[in-house]
C-alpha cells in the first residue's frame, strides 16, 4: 500500500513560514519573562516535540529542560476527559521558574492537569504555552500566557500534533478530510 499521506489533507491552516514567525515570536515573549529566572520548560509529550525543538533553539538562556508523558485520545478526534501520565517528570523544580509547553489546549484538560502535577512540586511560579489554542472547546478555566495561534473547533493535524498516531511529522499544520476519521 502506498504510504503517503498527500491527499488525506483538506487544506493547509499554517505554512512552514508562518510557524516559524510564531515560534520567533513566542521565543521573543518567553525570553523577556526569564533572562533572569532560573527556568525549567517542561514539555509535554508527544505532541509538542516539533515546537520545542524549535522554541528551544531560539532561547540562548541556560535553562532545564524536562518532559512529562500525557495520553487522553483515543483513536478518534474528541478528548476522553481524564488524562493517563505515561512519562513522569525526571527533574526537581524547587525554586525554579516553570514554562509547561504543549502543542494544543482544546479542553483544557491536559494542561489544567500538568500545571496541578507541577505546582504540587513547589517551583516559585508556573506559566503555560501553547503552539495553538482552541478557546470554544474550553471545559476547564485555563488561558495559556503565552499563545501562537487562536483557532476554531477544527480537527488539526502535523508539526507534531496527530491522528491516530499518524502526520506527526508533516512540517506545517493541515485540517484532515472528514473522510479519513469518517471511514
Ligand atoms: P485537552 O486536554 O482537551 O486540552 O487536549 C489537549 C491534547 O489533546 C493536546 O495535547 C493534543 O494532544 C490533543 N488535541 C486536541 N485537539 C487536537 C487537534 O485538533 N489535533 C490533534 N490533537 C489534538
Ligand atoms: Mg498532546
Amino acid at each position: 500500500m502506498n504510504q503517503r499521506f498527500d491527499d488525506d489533507m483538506e487544506r493547509m491552516l499554517f505554512t512552514p513560514e508562518e510557524i516559524d514567525h510564531t515560534v520567533h515570536r513566542l521565543a521573543g515573549e518567553i525570553l523577556t519573562q526569564y533572562l533572569d529566572k532560573p527556568l525549567t520548560i517542561i514539555s509535554v509529550l508527544t505532541g509538542s516535540l516539533l515546537f520545542i525543538s524549535d522554541l528551544i533553539r531560539l532561547l540562548p538562556i541556560r535553562l532545564h529542560l524536562d518532559f512529562i508523558g500525557t495520553s487522553s485520545y483515543g483513536d478518534n478526534t474528541t478528548s476522553s476527559g481524564t488524562i493517563t501520565i505515561t512519562r513522569q517528570l525526571r527533574l526537581g523544580v524547587k525554586e525554579r521558574h516553570v514554562l509547561v509547553v504543549d502543542d494544543i489546549l482544546d479542553t483544557g484538560q491536559t494542561l489544567s492537569q500538568v500545571v496541578d502535577i507541577v505546582r504540587a512540586l513547589h517551583p516559585a511560579d508556573v506559566k503555560t504555552c501553547v503552539l495553538l489554542d482552541k478557546p470554544s472547546r474550553r471545559t476547564v478555566d485555563i488561558k495559556p500566557d503565552f499563545r501562537g495561534f487562536a483557532i476554531p473547533d477544527l480537527f488539526v493535524v502535523g508539526y507534531g500534533l496527530d491522528y491516530a498516531e499518524q502526520y506527526r511529522n508533516l512540517p506545517y499544520i493541515a485540517v484532515l478530510k472528514e473522510s479519513v476519521y469518517r471511514s
